[in-house]
């Protein structure tokens, strides 16, 4: 626990290609250190007194990927990710999801709203993954549920206030995004929790997603904790 630590940190997880390239290993060998790092910092989040934990697993655009990569991926969440299940569920943690995950294959889309039924009531900790997530595509859907609303009579164009828009939002059951993480050097959003990020915390590292421990998130949350966030306001 670090006094003024963040609730919730969303984690652009980056560099696994990267890393396997460097030790002449194929982009797959990769993702699957990088499930290895998933596994250490679900555990290690909550220790550092994180309540809520989104990480960016595969975005919108991703698909753009060739396909024996995106079908790497997606067995990687058949086997492995869904393997930790158990795990989660033991440790009083909770399953969310954000993105157009429902877009997703049908066994996977099963897999995955099972998880979340099995996980439902347990509220010691929240592990949200963000699958065929895309802040542009989260917006536009949110946009398309508010303009039917509109169209309905159920609400007026005046009535949509920016807390009716977060409503609309995969992230309305959440608390506000305090930090955001993104390894490999990148610096950039990558269509990640685009209108979350408005007043979050942004901390880059070098570090490679499958080098990322508790060491690397504890120097982040501690940097954190010694930020002032002003809002706008003295
Ligand atoms: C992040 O690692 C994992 C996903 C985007 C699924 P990358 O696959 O983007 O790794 P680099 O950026 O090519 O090193
Ligand atoms: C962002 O990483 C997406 C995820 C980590 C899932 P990318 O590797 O896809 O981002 P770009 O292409 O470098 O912007
Ligand atoms: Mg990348």
């Amino acid at each position: 626990m670090i006094p003024g630590g963040p609730r919730h940190v969303a984690i652009i997880m980056d560099g696994n290609g990267r890393w396997a390239k460097a030790r002449h290993m194929p982009r797959l060998a990769g993702h699957k250190a990088g499930v290895d790092a998933v596994r250490r910092i679900v555990r290690a989040a909550p220790r550092l007194g994180v309540e809520t934990l989104t990480l960016y697993a595969f975005s919108s655009e991703n698909w753009r990927r060739p396909a024996e990569e995106v079908s790497d991926l997606m067995s990687l969440l058949r086997h492995h990710l869904l393997a930790e299940l158990e795990e989660l569920d033991r440790n009083g943690a909770r399953l969310g999801l954000i993105g157009d995950w429902r877009a997703l294959k049908p066994d996977i889309v099963e897999r995955l709203e099972n998880a979340m039924e099995a996980t439902r009531h347990n509220s010691r900790f929240q592990l949200v993954v963000a699958l065929n997530y895309g802040g542009q595509d989260e917006l536009t859907r949110a946009v398309q549920s508010l303009a039917a609303r509109v169209a309905a009579g159920e609400i007026a164009p005046a009535a949509i206030t920016p807390q009716l828009i977060e409503a609309a939002l995969d992230t309305a059951a959440l608390p506000p995004v305090d930090l955001i993480i993104r390894t490999s050097g990148e610096q950039r959003l990558s269509n990640f929790l685009l209108w979350q990020a408005a007043y979050a915390e942004l901390w880059f590292t070098p570090t490679l997603w499958p080098d990322f421990d508790e060491a690397v998130l504890r120097e982040a949350v501690e940097t954190f904790a010694r930020r002032e966030r002003r809002y706008g306001g003295l």
